[in-house]
């Protein structure tokens, strides 16, 4: 279904992604992990079309999507929808008109200048905005929503486009726990109701773990590992973030209590100086 084959990106003499091959044969949902510049980002962005690939192939259903072209890259970028972890959304708009930017490109600019919708188009905005919950703030502004409420406004608009696969760049960082797992929930619905493909890149191991069907480690660029949430061992999870035995998997967890216990030991090192 999709083949990542050798893909490369260079800025000047620095490989953000160096010879990354990923081949994945049904619609699964990936997690990607790795440190901070391990570039989780860049291969999203390569995958979207939103960066050139400097060498190698993405082929999705036998086409070549490196090689796309006007309307042909365009079409795949709908097929492809992206998230992102500052949601992305137009502040002062409502959601419903939000999401209805999912369709914006199959739309004429006359029709976009004037916010002219299609009834029906409405209607399954709504529809949409239902199925995550948040029907109900359907009129309001975008920011007088909560990050959590607002991040599955940026899901509708990518189901706006009804795309095969959804790509979510760190889509839970900026959240709480609560609001992080309701979003991580809403996209592994998305993913077992509809078929979708999901590939999200995830701070947490632990996020990882729980939601994704396969888990790829990320490290200088380098796929290191790739397998199912059971073979990433502590082991493992060590090795791609590049840590020593001192290394605990608190320290990539999102739980309350392990928060607070970073911030009291903040606490201390600030008394200290
Ligand atoms: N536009 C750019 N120009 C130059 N270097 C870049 C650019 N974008 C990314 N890089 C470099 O590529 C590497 C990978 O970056 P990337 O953003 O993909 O990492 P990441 O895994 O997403 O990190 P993070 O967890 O911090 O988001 C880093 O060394 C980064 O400095
Ligand atoms: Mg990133």
């Amino acid at each position: 279904m999709l083949r990542i084959d050798d893909l490369t990106k260079a800025f000047g003499r620095n490989k953000a992604v160096d010879a990354a091959s990923i081949v994945v044969d049904k619609p699964v949902m990936i997690g990607i992990i790795g440190r901070s510049g391990a570039g989780k980002s860049t291969l999203l962005r390569m995958l979207n079309r939103l960066t050139d690939a400097t060498s190698g192939a993405i082929m999705f259903e036998g086409q070549d999507v490196t090689q796309l072209r006007g309307a042909a890259k365009r079409n795949w970028q709908s097929q492809c929808a992206m998230i992102f972890q500052q949601f992305n959304l137009v502040p002062r708009m409502d959601v419903v008109s939000n999401v209805l930017h999912g369709t914006l490109n199959r739309r004429s600019t006359f029709a976009t200048m004037f916010n002219l919708y299609p009834t029906e188009d409405i209607h399954r905005a709504i529809e949409i905005l239902d199925r995550l919950g948040i029907a109900e703030h359907a009129p309001k502004r975008a920011e007088a929503l909560s990050g959590g409420q607002q991040q599955r406004v940026a899901i509708a608009r990518a189901l706006m486009q009804d795309p095969k696969i959804i790509l979510a760049d760190e889509p839970i960082a900026s959240l709480d726990p609560m609001n992080a797992q309701v979003v991580m929930q809403s996209l592994r619905d998305i993913h077992e109701q509809d078929g979708r493909m999901v590939i999200a890149n995830l701070h947490t191991l632990d996020t990882a773990r729980r939601y994704c069907d396969r888990v790829i480690g990320m490290r200088a660029g380098r796929i290191v590992f790739d397998g199912t949430p059971e073979q990433l061992t502590t082991g493992v999870a060590r090795d791609i973030y590049g840590a020593d035995e001192t290394f605990s998997e608190a320290a990539t967890s999102t739980e309350i209590e392990t928060l607070s216990e970073e911030v009291a030991k903040l606490a201390d090192i600030a008394e200290s100086v």
